[in-house]
């Protein structure tokens, strides 16, 4: 298929992209290098071994979309462009919800005019709120508590509005959980703009002398060594996860499905911090720090569902994930390079 892949040039982007390029698809790029650097994309033509197109373009712009459509055919959209800074976004609420909303509603609108039918949106597991239950199964009822989960929670929620109108419609809501680590030869992986928010990418940056310590928040949940459990899963997987959905969605009959991406297995920060190390070689000095606004102490997946009807599965350990994570930001310090 010929795939549109908006936030091509982002983290979970860049990685999806090479797999889908790999499994014989022709990859075009949507991007406005908003939070990633155009650097990428000569480093993913060399891993991919062929050219990868790309436009620079604002996808909120409703002309400018319909314009890349009238000039390029697509099969399908592979749609992960879109701001996730959680605390950006409790300061920022309009440019999250103008940005990750009007994205959306133009790609929709240009799809429809243009007979594009598929479509697997980057989803999160921050739709299942603050009070759900895990594992986390994917008819739990969605919520959020900041104005980037309620755009995930509304971009869903149109995309299933969309499908009713248009039962032709095949839409995948992926639902990430925490996805850490990258692409094996460490040329590739995560970059985040500014102070990163994420545990994977601070341990990353404590251990190659960015940072000076990790602050653990909070460490009186009730878990096994008081701190918050996450079910962090490799990029990898989750590229091969949007790979198989888009093979799904050519088989199923439903308008819409929902799958949980991730292993089904919680690991705590201060296991995250042990595994770092022992990857890295590096000491990661802590300092105990009260809960952060927001989090819960236990999120994982229960991944059933991918399984049996993609048959896929997160197999890659922690220690992969450290190890790779480790493997790009050792050989890459400052992330990717300007120009
Ligand atoms: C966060 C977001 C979530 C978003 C996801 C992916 C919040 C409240 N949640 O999820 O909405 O979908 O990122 O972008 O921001 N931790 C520390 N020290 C740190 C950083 C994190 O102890 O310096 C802990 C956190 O308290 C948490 C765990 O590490 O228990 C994982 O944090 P993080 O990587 O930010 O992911 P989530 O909180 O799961």
């Amino acid at each position: 298929m010929r795939i549109l892949v908006t936030g091509g040039s982002g983290y979970i982007g860049s990685h999806t992209t090479l797999q889908l390029i790999a499994a014989g698809h022709e990859v075009v790029i949507a991007d406005n290098f908003s939070r990633s650097k155009p650097s990428v994309l000569g480093r993913l033509e060399s891993l991919a071994g062929v050219p990868v197109k790309h436009h620079v373009i604002d996808l909120t712009d409703e002309e400018e979309t319909a314009r890349l459509f009238a000039e390029e055919a697509f099969d399908a959209v592979v749609h992960f462009a879109g701001l996730k800074a959680v605390g950006e976004s409790v300061a920022m609420p309009l440019e999250y919800y103008s940005n990750n909303l009007g994205s959306t509603l133009s790609l929709l609108s240009a799809m429809r005019a243009n007979g594009v039918r598929k479509l697997v949106f980057s989803s999160s597991a921050t739709v299942y709120g603050e009070h759900a239950q895990v594992p986390m199964q994917e008819d739990f009822p969605t919520s959020a508590n900041n104005p980037y989960g309620w755009t995930k929670v509304m971009q869903e929620q149109i995309l299933r509005d969309v499908a009713t109108a248009d039962p032709t419609m095949r839409i995948a809501l992926l639902r990430y959980f925490n996805p850490v680590g990258s692409h094996q030869s460490g040329t590739i992986g995560e970059d985040p703009h500014g102070v990163p928010n994420n545990l994977m990418p601070l341990l990353a940056q404590v251990a190659v002398g960015r940072r000076e310590l990790l602050h653990v928040y909070g460490t009186d949940y009730p878990t096994s060594d008081g701190t918050a459990r996450r079910d962090y899963l490799h990029v990898e997987d989750l590229a091969a996860g949007h790979v198989a959905a888009l093979d799904r969605l050519g088989a199923t009959d439903e308008p819409v499905s929902t799958w949980n991406l991730g292993t089904g297995t919680p690991t705590s920060v201060l296991e995250m911090v042990s595994a770092f190390a022992e990857a890295s070689g590096r000491k990661i000095p802590t300092l105990d720090a009260p809960r952060r606004p927001g989090d819960i102490a236990d999120s994982y997946a229960d991944p059933a569902k991918a399984q049996a009807e993609l048959g896929w599965v997160a197999s890659r350990t922690i220690q992969d994930m450290c190890t790779d994570t480790w493997r790009w930001q050792s050989q890459n310090p400052d992330g990717f390079p300007d120009a």
